[in-house]
């Protein structure tokens, strides 16, 4: 097989994946290969998630869809799954769908190499965990939008009974003071007028005694630099500091994602959350007092193994009881090599999907109770992208809402509006004193 010399990549999952999918396009292309479609390009990289087994299973479709489509104009592009189903399945995936190479989330520096020993016609892996060594060996950022992730930490040392993402990403790693503080000024040259620092357990991040506060407070000060957020967070992680930036620091935005997963104490225990409901409700009370406006955002899992119907209802009133202004939830989905995936009580398919369609309602409910509380409220909107119709530019509320407006403003800019109209996903603003970021 030829080297490559045009490549894409595609990444599933979280936001730290979509960064990692940033950093591995900036170092192909600092390898001398350009940016093409997937249905184009030579290489085409999957930055693949495993956390419920459609996506892993995705992996192997969207394999199969790319060859068919190449094969039927006379092509065979070079494959390479990355991410989390590589970490987790290595040399599997070569074997069942005949991969080039295989590169797990903390390796990617090492994708040149791979490639090139692929194009000499060995298939290629590296799935070391050695935490961290990546990020030395990765270009510096040039050119991104006005809203960039920053990865700050790595891995899970939690082992939640239902979740891969300790054996995937291996175990919690901060990367360094100064060298995040390098990487948020590259990324305010390079065009971010907002960071959002990135972690399994962003909150857990510590150099020394320095914890996520302080890093939040120093990177307040960066000239340019307008909006600072965080995710994801763990309830056991949340101190009293950080508390405390979202009442002093006013770059940081009043949006907060805690997952709490369920609302039933023996559930969560099952879950091995190490908090309870209670605890979770009287953390968010303290972060209320702090920041009385802040829109609290969250993850659910339902049909845990042995949930019962009175169990999931206490995930109902602890929903009811927060008010949420966003939130995701699944359906439990059993992964190997995980205790929760052996567990007794499985619970049913239909009972699932039941129990994910009553929680969903309520949680629109909420999110649609959020954005009607917000109407008549001014903000800044920081400008992401143009909309469909002309003169719309699409932007973000402090409080994470999609807003669009008609305006002047470029991307990048940040506008000072009125929230005027909500629908269901999305609100419009209008424009009062628009200002240069
Ligand atoms: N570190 C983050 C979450 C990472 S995974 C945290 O603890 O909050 C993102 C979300 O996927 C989790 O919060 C959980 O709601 C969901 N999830 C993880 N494993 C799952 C599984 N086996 N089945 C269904 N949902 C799962
Ligand atoms: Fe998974 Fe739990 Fe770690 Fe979150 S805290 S990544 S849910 S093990
Ligand atoms: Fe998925 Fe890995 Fe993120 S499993 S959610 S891509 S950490």
């Amino acid at each position: 097989m030829p080297a490559p010399k045009t490549f894409h990549v595609k990444s599933f999952g979280c936001q730290m994946n979509v960064y990692d999918g940033e950093r591995m396009a900036e170092l192909m292309t600092a390898d001398g290969l350009t940016l093409a479609d997937a249905n184009a390009a030579d290489l085409v990289v999957l930055n693949t998630c495993h956390i419920r087994e459609k996506a892993t299973e995705k992996v192997y479709s969207d394999i199969g869809r790319l060859r068919k489509h190449a094969r039927q104009h006379g092509r065979e592009p070079m494959i390479a799954v990355a991410g989390c189903v590589a970490q987790a399945e290595g040399a599997e995936i070569i074997a069942r769908a005949k991969v080039d190479v295989v590169v797990g989330p903390q390796a990617y520096h090492t994708l040149p190499a791979l490639v090139r020993q692929a194009a000499a016609g060995a298939p290629a892996l590296d799935t070391d965990l050695l935490a961290l060594t990546k990020f030395d060996q990765l270009p510096t950022r040039r050119r991104v939008g006005p809203s960039a992730f920053l990865t700050v930490q790595e891995g899970c040392d939690k082992f939640c009974t239902y979740c891969v993402v300790p054996y995937t990403r291996g175990a919690e790693v901060s990367r360094a003071f100064d060298a995040i503080v390098e990487e948020a000024r590259a990324l305010v040259d390079a065009g971010a007028r907002e960071i959002t620092l990135l972690g399994q357990n962003v909150n857990a991040w510590a150099d020394g005694t320095r914890g996520l506060h302080d890093l939040i407070r120093t990177l307040d000060r960066l000239p340019g630099l307008h909006r600072i957020r965080y995710t994801t967070s763990h309830p056991n992680d949340l101190t009293q500091g950080l508390i405390d930036a979202h009442r002093d620091v006013e770059s940081l935005m009043p949006f907060l994602h805690l997952p709490v997963q369920a609302g039933s104490d023996r559930v969560l225990r099952a879950m091995n959350r190490s908090h309870t409901r209670d605890s979770y409700l009287r953390l968010l009370d303290r972060i209320r007092a702090a920041r009385p406006d802040i829109a609290l955002s969250g993850d659910f899992i339902v049909g845990f193994p042995g949930e019962t119907e009175a169990e999931f209802a206490e995930t109902l009133s602890l929903v009811d009881a927060v008010g949420y202004a966003q939130a995701f939830s699944f359906k439990y989905s059993p992964r190997p090599g995980t205790p929760a995936a052996t567990m007794a009580d499985q619970v049913a398919p239909e009972v699932m999907d039941d129990r994910l369609q009553r929680l969903q309602t309520a949680l629109n409910r909420d999110q649609q109770g959020f954005n009607a509380a917000t109407l008549g409220r001014s903000c800044t909107v920081l400008i992401e992208r143009r909309g469909k119709l002309p003169g719309q530019m699409l932007g973000k509320s402090p409080w994470l809402q999609s807003v669009h407006l008609l305006t002047d403003a470029q991307v990048g800019d940040l506008v000072e509006v009125e929230l005027v109209q909500a629908g269901p996903n999305s609100l419009s603003g209008l424009e009062r004193i628009s200002q240069a970021a």
